[in-house]
């Protein structure tokens, strides 16, 4: 059964530090879809997430080159974004399938082409709140139930809705 879980975030810095810490309940095969709007927060999800893995230096968006690799505590993080990508095929060209045997795979925008990437771990969707312009929530979709404990585990007190 698919399950859902949602937490706010007051600032990049919080975005950086959930997604360090939800990096700890990933394994490795894992694909993680990160969706939202431009500018919602999706690479500064994943730079926190890379942090988490204890990956060193800067970790930049992939919009023009699409996919960085850096070598992390699972292997290979690979950091897709297939914003500039119009055809499935394309996104299949890219073998994030093939890529994440050797590590965990975070794709920008991959909710648009789920069929060309292998099974999708958890999505998270991030959208900007109306009230604040740091402000975002944080929505963890995954349909496997027994990673939902991890999930929660990582997130702990910072979780909104269970
Ligand atoms: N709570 C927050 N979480 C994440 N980013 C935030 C937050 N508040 C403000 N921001 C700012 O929003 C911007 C998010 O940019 P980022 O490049 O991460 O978005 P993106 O979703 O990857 O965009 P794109 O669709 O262009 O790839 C950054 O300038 C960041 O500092
Ligand atoms: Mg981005």
């Amino acid at each position: 059964m698919s399950w859902s879980l949602r937490v706010p975030s007051a600032s990049p810095e919080e975005t950086r530090a959930l997604a360090a810490h939800l990096a700890s309940a990933a394994h490795p095969g894992d694909v993680i879809v990160l969706a939202g709007s431009l500018g919602a927060g999706k690479t500064t999800f994943a730079q926190g997430f890379a942090h988490g893995l204890g990956v060193r230096g800067p970790v930049t968006s992939p919009t023009f080159t699409l996919v960085r690799q850096y070598p992390c505590a699972l292997g290979q993080l690979v950091h897709a974004d297939i914003y500039r990508l119009d055809q499935l095929a394309e996104v299949a060209d890219l073998g994030i399938a093939e890529l994440v045997e050797h590590g965990v795979a975070l794709v920008e925008w991959g909710n648009v082409a789920t069929p060309a990437l292998a099974p999708v771990t958890w999505t998270i969707e991030i959208t900007k709140d109306a009230e604040s312009d740091d402000g975002r929530t944080l929505t963890v979709r995954g349909d496997v139930d027994d990673r939902r404990d991890a999930v929660v585990a990582a997130l702990g007190p910072a979780l909104e809705a269970r």
